[in-house]
């Protein structure tokens, strides 16, 4: 039998891959796909906890998995751990195997507010919701974390306050929330996190070719790596193959399996949806040759229209 990588808590992981959470990309079909390649964990897009206690309408879809989905990954956020500490008890009948608190979100609206990376200036929030959370919740409490702010990289100090306060895994994606994806991802602060503690740790920045996975798991010795921008339109680097691995047929047959599923899932809407997608995974071709086909709104249409690309034209 296969042996785990590495263990979140009591629970086996599988693999050194993971598809990273992205809101408005990272849903139920991408994710499937992503599973596909042998993505070990799957995470949810982040949920903001107040919007879970409040039953926003847009909640059960964003925490939404396949029957088959493990380990299934909640992602929250707040600026409070009482906040955190009731959303996490409300989704438990969602049967989440973990759940993960967002403390890396740069974007205004979440860190103005002292959520996201906002977490990151109250160590005493940290240490609050990771030990109450992990006391009151049957499943493992997990973290996902920046450098910190600018001059203020505090990223070992809440590694360290997590890991005592019971967290079970962190990933870092190593950018100051000022930074928010300019720069390089610092692949030293994933190797000293690292180094620093006993529980996993995923590295996560810049990744973008196979390559680049093997080369953070050796550079950092992190337990396993996240990838993001890169799977968007090319899922296939979570199972470390190239697009030039594919052949041109099995790439057409990617993209039309994730349109069929962003159609089957999301209904009329799951055209539209698939949308950005397309955009990345047609970005060689012209924006003559796209712009027509990103007008379609029905599946079949928009298969054959992509079918009729050209194979051979395809820049694999
Ligand atoms: C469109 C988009 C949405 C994202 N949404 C989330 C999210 O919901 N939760 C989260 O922890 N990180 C989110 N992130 C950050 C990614 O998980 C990841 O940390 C970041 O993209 C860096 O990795 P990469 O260089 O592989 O893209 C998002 C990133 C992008 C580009």
């Amino acid at each position: 039998m296969r042996e785990p990588t590495f263990f979140v808590d009591q629970i086996p992981i599988y693999g050194d891959v993971i598809l990273a959470p992205m809101a408005g990309y990272a849903d139920v079909p991408m994710r499937a796909l992503a599973r596909s390649f042998g993505s070990a964990m799957q995470y949810t897009e982040f949920v903001a906890a107040e919007e879970i206690l409040t039953e926003h309408r847009n909640i059960p879809r964003l925490l939404d998995f396949k029957a088959d989905e493990h380990p299934r990954v909640m992602q929250i956020f707040s600026n409070s751990a009482e906040t955190l500490l009731a959303a996490a008890h409300k989704i438990l009948p969602l049967a989440p195997d973990i759940i993960d608190i967002n403390m890396g979100c740069s974007t205004k609206r979440v860190s103005g507010r002292g959520a996201g990376v906002g977490m990151m200036k109250q160590p005493c929030e940290v240490a609050k919701t990771f030990e109450r959370l992990t006391k009151e919740l049957p499943v493992p409490i997990t973290g996902k974390i920046r450098l910190g702010w600018d001059g203020a990289e505090n990223f070992l100090e809440i590694g360290r306050i997590a890991q005592e306060s019971g967290a079970a895994l962190l990933a870092i994606h190593p950018r100051t929330k000022e930074q928010k994806y300019s720069g390089r991802a610092n692949w030293d602060a994933i190797a000293a996190l690292k180094q620093s503690l006993s529980i996993p740790v995923i590295g996560n920045g810049d990744i973008a070719t196979p390559d680049d996975i093997d080369a953070m798991l050796d550079y950092t010795q992190c337990d396993a790596v996240m990838v993001g921008r890169a799977a968007i339109g090319n899922p296939w680097v979570i199972g470390r193959k190239n697009r030039a691995d594919l052949s041109p047929e099995q790439y057409f047959e990617l993209i039309k399996l994730h349109a069929t599923e962003m159609d089957a899932y999301h209904g009329e809407r799951g055209v539209i949806l698939f949308r950005k997608h397309l955009k990345r995974y047609l970005r060689e071709f012209s924006a003559e040759q796209i712009r027509p086909i990103l007008q379609i709104t029905e599946l079949e249409p928009l298969l054959d229209a992509i079918k009729s690309l050209q194979p051979h034209a395809y820049p694999v």
